[in-house]
């Protein structure tokens, strides 16, 4: 039933207040009456009955959705002028839900090895005692969703998927799309072919049930994605096991996904009097985020209805880029110094990085239909990637700057600020000209972001936002680090070799000192983790256990713990210490 339909039949009285008076322009953010739009769920995260709004989305309803409406209506009814206490309220969602994290049964995944072979290529001590801790995170991680999520689908917020899942960890109950990314190599690096395979096959699932891969594993999650890396994650799949038979049976939901993000996440960008087609993020979809339902709702304030739909629109576009939230988005006219959150305007930025994953995407489809013998196919996909090396090179590269840059659609210029991702087209092998790549790597040399020696920062502006100064992120080091690795530049390759030594001291230091792994760091301190943002930092924790078994298979042999050499943790907490000396920067 479309959700207009559905929301008229199950919850009228609740419908007519969202549409008081409002032309709804987007659809809200999923069908479900209780889980995405409705009274009840504003009235219990404007009451923030839990500390967390992403508490209640994921609580399990104990009856069926039509019954716990009308209970709540009747209710209503009962109550004076239809106000309810907070105590009443909470009484309400107690009796009609389940607390959250109950949809999943204890698994351990059975192709965990107790040795893998990374484990006898770590020649320092003290790593090699850490990565096979490690590597036995994956079984805490691991989890299988209970029978009743695909019996009863209505009870949950949880979106069924056929295979067990690896999740990032902490508040993330869930898998979500990108960390799968680092999540499977991590996995591949330990060796567990059939837990790794089962993730790919679940969002090969999603894709032909919903026609896109979600944001999360949950119903609020459905109208938006996350960066596109399912075809990334069939080659990381491939490069090891050559299952080409997988691979045949599923290649059209690769391509499937591929013509999603090119029919609903395409622009026109007009440029010295051409045109050149490339993606952005951008999600239609109106109403707060259901998981941070009273911060999109705080934030939109005073706004007229259009103006508060239009930005949570923008919100949700930044939280499909994976930077949620960052002043790398504020676009609205505003410079990222002058800007808030509230000008987040996502959808005016063409990124680097999503059409150099889409630029590595349309290479590797070409590549697997050529190992399956389709040549139309070949052609197909070889002539989208020409197209879109001449887009990335006309409207990315900066030459001034020697470097590619987001493309800001309002005010036709290059964002020159410094981002990680300003290097992704080196890590997707998007370049027309190789004399580009020394180029790239002297911009990055020459930036103040190396200077920071436990990570590279996400960008170099403090705005309080976490995907921003001083916060590094394992995916974006992976990003610059293999990019970096995979040239033919010599100096490159040492400089990617010191910039994973600084990145596996971090990580080192923080579990020494914490025991545990965390999804971002903070540059201005040995082994602190990150802040800033909506949630507290989460442990865990999938990518960043990924990215570090990455790291220590490529590098084994010549990382150092360096836990005796590294500084009082105090001194280095409160200086931000240009230490990193790489062969040819000079100082
Ligand atoms: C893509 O856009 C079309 C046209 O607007 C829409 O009908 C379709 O549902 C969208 N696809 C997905 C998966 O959202
Ligand atoms: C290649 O793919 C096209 C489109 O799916 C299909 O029609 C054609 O039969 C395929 N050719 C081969 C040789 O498999």
């Amino acid at each position: 039933m479309p959700w207009g339909l559905r929301c008229l039949s199950l919850c009228i009285a609740s419908c007519m207040t969202l549409w008081n008076g409002v032309e709804l322009v987007f659809p809200p953010p999923c069908d479900s009456p209780i889980y995405c739009t409705g009274d009840l769920l504003k009235r219990v995260q404007t009451a923030k009955l839990f500390t967390d709004d992403k508490h209640f989305v994921d609580m399990v309803l104990r009856e069926p959705p039509e019954q716990v409406l009308q209970n709540f209506q009747n209710l209503l009814e009962k109550s004076p002028g239809g106000n309810l206490s907070r105590d009443e309220l909470f009484q309400f969602v107690n009796l009609s839900f389940a607390p959250p994290g109950q949809e999943f049964e204890p698994w351990t995944p059975k192709d965990w090895p107790e040795n893998p072979q990374i484990l006898k290529t770590i020649s320092d001590e003290k790593l090699n005692r850490w990565a096979k801790e490690l590597h036995a995170i994956w079984k805490s991680l691991g989890r299988k969703m209970k029978n009743d999520v695909q019996n009863h689908p209505e009870l949950h917020s949880l979106i069924y998927v056929p295979y067990p899942v690896v999740v990032p960890g902490g508040r993330f109950r869930e898998f979500y799309y990108w960390d799968s990314y680092w999540v499977i190599n991590g996995l591949l690096v330990s060796e567990m072919k059939a837990t790794a395979k089962g993730m790919i096959e679940n969002f090969l699932y999603l894709v032909e049930r919903y026609g896109l891969i979600p944001n999360g594993g949950r119903v609020y999650y459905l109208r938006r994605s996350q960066p596109p890396f399912l075809t990334l994650m069939m080659d990381s799949y491939m490069a090891k096991y050559e299952d080409s038979e997988f691979l045949r049976l599923n290649i059209h939901l690769l391509e499937q996904e591929y013509e999603f993000w090119m029919s609903n996440r395409s622009v026109i960008v007009s440029l010295g009097g051409k045109n050149y087609t490339l993606n952005r993020y951008n999600v239609q979809v109106g109403e707060p985020r259901p998981e941070s339902y009273s911060v999109d709702l705080e934030l939109a304030g005073n706004l007229t209805e259009e103006a508060r739909q239009e930005l949570w629109a923008e919100l949700k576009s930044a939280a499909e880029s994976g930077w949620d939230f960052s002043s790398r988005w504020y676009a609205g006219g505003v410079t990222k110094q002058t800007g808030t959150l509230r000008d987040t305007k996502t959808s005016a930025i063409v990124p680097v990085d999503l059409n150099a994953v889409l630029c590595q995407t349309e290479r590797l489809l070409a590549s697997f239909y050529k190992m399956l013998g389709n040549l139309s196919k070949v052609q197909k996909f070889e002539a989208a990637r020409t197209r879109r090396l001449e887009a990335v090179q006309a409207v990315f590269w900066d030459t001034a700057l020697g470097i590619w840059l987001d493309f800001n659609l309002v005010t036709k210029q290059r964002n020159k600020a410094f981002y990680p991702t300003n290097l992704a087209p080196l890590w997707a092998e998007c370049i027309m000209d190789q004399s580009l790549v020394e180029m790239a790597v002297r911009y990055l040399e020459e930036s103040e972001a190396l200077s920071y020696r436990n990570g590279i920062p996400t960008s170099l502006y403090q705005s309080g936002q976490q995907w921003d100064f001083p916060n590094a992120w394992p995916p974006l080091q992976h990003i610059v680090i293999e990019g970096l690795a995979k040239s033919s530049s010599a100096r490159a390759q040492e400089m990617a070799f010191q910039l994973a030594q600084n990145w596996i001291r971090t990580n080192y230091a923080a579990y020494e000192k914490y025991k545990a792994m965390f999804e971002k760091y903070d540059v201005n301190g040995d082994g602190k983790p990150g802040g800033g943002g909506e949630y507290d930092v989460q442990e865990g924790f999938g990518w960043t256990n990924g990215v570090a078994l990455q790291l220590l298979e490529r590098y084994g042999s010549r990382l150092v713990s360096g836990a005796d050499t590294v500084g009082s943790s105090l001194a280095a907490a409160v200086l931000p210490l240009p230490l990193l000396l790489l062969p040819g920067r000079r100082i």
